[in-house]
């Protein structure tokens, strides 16, 4: 029989106490326990940034973190920070940019978008660039995505004037 833990963690708010198999990894967790299937899951080998949540605050690969290791933590998925509307000015700006298309990429991006627009004042198209190397897109060409992440970063930025 395969071990379980018994963990504590906090949801999009909501404080979550199951026994969770050692193995079963935070995004299949979050998918198949929770039902929060906004989190993706694509390479599972940490590289194409699909699965990215939030964890204390800080993005990680829900592929590379056991569930069982967010005992006691914090957990934001994309729907928790659509739900706080967090989300909404760069969820507009994709969609004015048209920056997405199949939309398998897209939770994951807004993750890391908002995680690099909350840390850094207004980044250059090439800090974006930079930053989403770990997010990968297999339809738009990534063009429309940095222009809605700037356009989103010079509206922070006026505003901050
Ligand atoms: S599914 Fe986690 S990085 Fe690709
Ligand atoms: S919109 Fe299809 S993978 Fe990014």
């Amino acid at each position: 029989m395969e071990h379980e833990v018994d963990t504590t963690l906090t949801v999009n708010g909501a404080t979550v106490r199951r026994r969770i198999a050692a193995r079963q990894h935070l995004v299949d967790f979050l998918r198949e326990e929770l039902g929060l299937t906004g989190s993706h899951i694509g390479c599972e080998h940490g590289v194409c940034g699909a699965c990215t949540v939030r964890v204390d605050g800080e993005i990680v690969r829900g592929c590379l973190m056991f569930a069982a290791q967010a005992d006691g933590c914090t957990v934001d998925t994309v729907e928790g920070l659509s739900d706080s509307r967090e989300l909404e000015e760069l969820q507009s700006a994709f969609v004015l940019t048209n920056a997405l298309q199949c939309g398998f990429c897209t939770p994951g991006v807004l993750m890391a978008a908002q995680a690099l627009l909350r840390d850094e004042a207004n980044p250059s198209r090439e800090r974006i660039r930079e930053y989403l190397s770990g997010n990968y897109c297999r339809c738009t060409g990534y063009q429309a995505i940095v222009d809605a992440i700037d356009l989103v970063a010079k509206a922070r930025a006026a505003r901050a004037k």
